[in-house]
């Protein structure tokens, strides 16, 4: 039987850091994840989530199987979050929300609700989007398509395109969007253009997925939630899926949600009894730590604010590390033209870089997604000059 399996290929993103682990070079350095590390290299660990381990500590407690939904206290927390303490569909309780294993869990969860009860319907995704949305819709039995999205020659969003893509989906097709922080190419639509997908999405009877991985890694919390709201304000079904792996620094520990727009209080019961009977085949109810560390921190005033602060310095180092990026490549690399880095949103960039490129960077021990989407979170006073004249040189 297992003889003939044959080797399934490395993840293309997960796959480098195997590769980063493997090299013995002490100067090695990792843009390939999109893990934010803070200026001497290190992933954080947040005072916010210090603090809350601090007090969970001190009312240590059993740990006996959460409720297959997760727990309450972080379900609500999320969905206050998500979109807005004050939001119409928390108090009529439309919004259904389970804890997932991360921001992945939450998408797989989905999927396979979709899978459930729309089996006919096709996915579109973002040409490009993250390397593992299309793996983990088709894993879940559907038939995936690209929707146009990035222009390479604006380093932009060819808006029209992606327009035109929407309007020639069948309805029911379920469209994935990037809610922030495009994913990775780091080019988001405008306030305005979100105005016209939603138009787009409600004419067309598509079912919009937003993913927030980067929720506050863009222009803030509230600015980059903005477009779920909008979503529901405007009526439909809508799914979420969140992650706080990146914006509480608490990759390991799987933390996320998906959330489900319902049409009534009662639609919202059934959809979410459907949702515990995804979760609950796939891994049953999932684990406490982590969910009560951000559940915590939510629902303390002074913790929040703290986290909110720290998270608003990571993003504000992402932005100097955009303008130095541009800076010096200006200088080392002066025939090509790395301005569109600084306009870029989130954790990565869109580099331009060709595979052939990328391949030559690994040579001196700098990893990079094939692509040429790079982790801009990952550079530091430290490296970026390492990575600049490597840069420069593969160029
Ligand atoms: C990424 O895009 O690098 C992150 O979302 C990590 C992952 O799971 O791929």
């Amino acid at each position: 039987l297992f003889g003939a399996i044959d080797m399934a290929p490395r993840d293309p993103i997960l796959g480098i850091t195997e590769a980063f682990n493997a090299d013995t070079n002490p100067a090695k350095i990792n843009l390939g994840v999109g893990v934010y590390y803070d200026d001497n290299g290190k992933v954080p660990l947040l005072q916010c989530v210090q603090q809350a381990e601090a007090k969970l500590m001190e009312q240590l407690s059993p740990r006996t199987y959460l409720p297959i939904e997760g727990l309450a206290a972080y379900d609500k927390a999320v969905q206050e979050l998500v979109f807005g303490a004050d939001s119409a569909v928390i108090q009529e309780k439309r919004a259904v929300t389970v804890q997932a294993i991360g921001g992945t869990g939450a998408l797989k969860i989905g999927a396979d609700f979709l899978k459930r009860f729309s089996p006919d319907s096709q996915v579109f995704i973002s040409d490009p989007s993250w390397e593992n949305h299309r793996a983990l819709f088709e894993s879940a039995g559907f038939i995936v398509n690209h929707y146009t999205y990035y222009d390479p020659a604006t380093h932009g969003v060819d808006f029209e395109g992606m327009l035109s893509s929407l309007r020639k989906m069948d309805a029911g097709s379920v469209v994935v969007l990037h809610a922030c922080c495009h994913n990775p190419t780091g080019a988001d639509l405008t306030q305005e253009q979100w105005g016209q997908v939603i138009e787009a999405v409600q004419a067309g009877g598509l079912i919009p997925f937003l993913d927030m991985a980067y929720q506050g890694f863009g222009a803030g919390i509230a600015e980059d939630g903005a477009v779920v709201r909008r979503f529901v304000d405007a009526g439909g079904p809508l799914l979420v899926s969140n992650s706080f792996s990146k914006s509480f620094s608490l990759y390991g520990e799987r933390v996320g949600a998906l959330s489900v727009v319902a049409s009534s209080t009662e639609e919202a019961a059934r959809l979410l009894s459907q949702l515990k009977r995804v979760v609950r085949t796939n891994y049953s109810n999932p684990p406490m730590h982590g969910g009560k560390v951000v559940a915590t921190v939510l629902a303390t005033p002074e913790l929040r604010q703290l986290w909110e602060d720290e998270l608003a310095g990571m993003r504000v180092r992402i932005k100097e590390m955009r303008e130095a990026l541009v800076a010096k490549l200006a200088e080392k690399a002066p025939g090509r033209d790395f301005a569109f880095v600084r306009e870029q949103v989130g954790m990565f960039s869109y580099s331009g870089l060709t595979k052939e490129q990328v391949g030559k960077l690994r040579d001196e021990s700098i990893y990079a997604v094939d692509t040429g989407r790079i982790c801009v979170a990952a550079l530091n006073s430290k490296n970026i000059d390492l990575v600049v004249d490597a840069i420069a040189k593969v160029l």
